[in-house]
């Protein structure tokens, strides 16, 4: 690899930038979800498909768990999680990885001045992997770019940058999409609606990213005027031909689209005083659903607050507590591949 520096870097294009982080087809860091491209996600999925398979027996659990049971993981979050940072955690003992984690900054050296680049330089001394969910956008990818240079070249996992992106969320989603529509041809040709905050939700935003891979995909784009999508992603959209329609009422398109996709507001990002509008208008209550399509399936990434009534829970539409299940198998899925374990997987009778 050759040696730039980080601004050299930083001025590339974002799919040179991509490829950076990736070395024969394999992801030496995961940062931004356009690294994924359709053949990656379909490897991916199948790899969580034969974990999911494997862990139904204790054979098959004792098999993933020698994998990488000579590896470790840290986990660096210094922003609240309750799914990515447990889900990775439980991915990481399918895997038989030992992890270690950080949670509170002041709880480590960075309390004592110690830089956060120099907290990471040790935690790659001492573990294999780093996952790291932190409250700055672009830290994560300086971090990723700082770690090839660093002794061991440790990979990395952006589990959450910012109002960014979060590139394992996205692709969670797309896996139970994928589940969904297994019989209903697959995500190509399929209408989605994303609900909520667009401009500062990182899991809508890498979504987004995503649903380019597949052919036809429109999207109903519906948030309040001060919180629409941002234009780096319809940008992205554009240029992926992938048509979008911008609402702040989700009511119209209830009846037309084939999955929902609401998110909360993200009012931690709100300087000062709390964001005081009504959020109703984009929220599913149990009057909407027999507007809904009968096979329209209702995601969230959660956490939840008034997005969805919780009596919205039984219908065998909503589907997002298999979503948060399915971000176990897609996260043992990706660090398995990133440690080159995967064909071993598929492979495994
Ligand atoms: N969806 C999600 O990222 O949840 P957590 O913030 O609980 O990890």
């Amino acid at each position: 690899m050759s040696k730039i520096s980080l601004d050299e870097f930083l001025s590339m294009r974002i799919s040179q930038r991509c490829q950076y982080f990736s070395e024969n087809n394999r992801l030496l860091a995961l940062v931004y979800a356009q690294q994924f491209d359709r053949p990656l996600l379909s490897n991916l999925f199948s790899l969580a498909d034969a974990i999911r398979r494997l862990s139904d027996s204790r054979d098959g659990r004792l098999f993933l768990r020698a994998l990488l049971a000579d590896r470790r993981a840290m986990l660096y979050f210094t922003q609240p999680s309750t799914r990515t940072f447990l889900s990775f955690a439980a991915a990481c003992h399918i895997l038989g990885m030992n992890s270690s984690n950080v949670r509170d900054s002041t709880t480590s050296s960075e309390i004592k001045g110690e830089s956060r680049e120099d907290s990471l330089r040790i935690f790659s001394l001492y573990h294999d992997l780093i996952i790291m969910r932190q409250p700055e956008g672009g830290f994560c990818e300086q971090i990723a770019f700082q770690m090839l240079s660093w002794p061991g070249r440790k990979p990395i996992i952006n589990a959450g940058a910012g109002m960014d992106q979060h590139p394992t969320q996205a692709l969670l989603d797309l896996y139970t999409l994928q589940r969904c529509f297994a019989d209903s041809g697959g995500l190509d040709h399929k209408r989605i609606m994303l609900v909520g905050d667009l401009k500062r939700g990182r899991t809508a935003r890498s979504l987004a990213y995503l649903l380019t891979n597949y052919s036809g995909v429109e999207l109903i784009l519906a948030a309040p005027e001060n919180l629409a999508m941002g234009e780096d992603i319809k940008e992205h959209l554009r240029e992926n031909s992938t048509p979008f329609i911008e609402t702040d009422n989700m009511q119209p398109y209830l009846s037309k689209v084939d999955a929902i996709y609401l998110t909360r507001i993200q009012d931690e990002w709100d300087q000062g005083a709390k964001t005081s509008m009504d959020y109703s208008r984009f929220g599913l209550r149990a009057e909407h659903l027999k507007s809904l399509k009968a096979d329209c399936f209702i995601l969230h990434p959660l956490p939840r607050r008034q997005e969805i009534e919780t009596s919205i829970d039984a219908d065998r539409r909503a589907v997002y507590f298999d979503q948060a299940q399915n971000g176990m198998w897609v996260r043992a899925a990706l660090i398995a591949h990133m440690f080159a374990v995967d064909e071993k997987i598929i492979s495994h009778r």
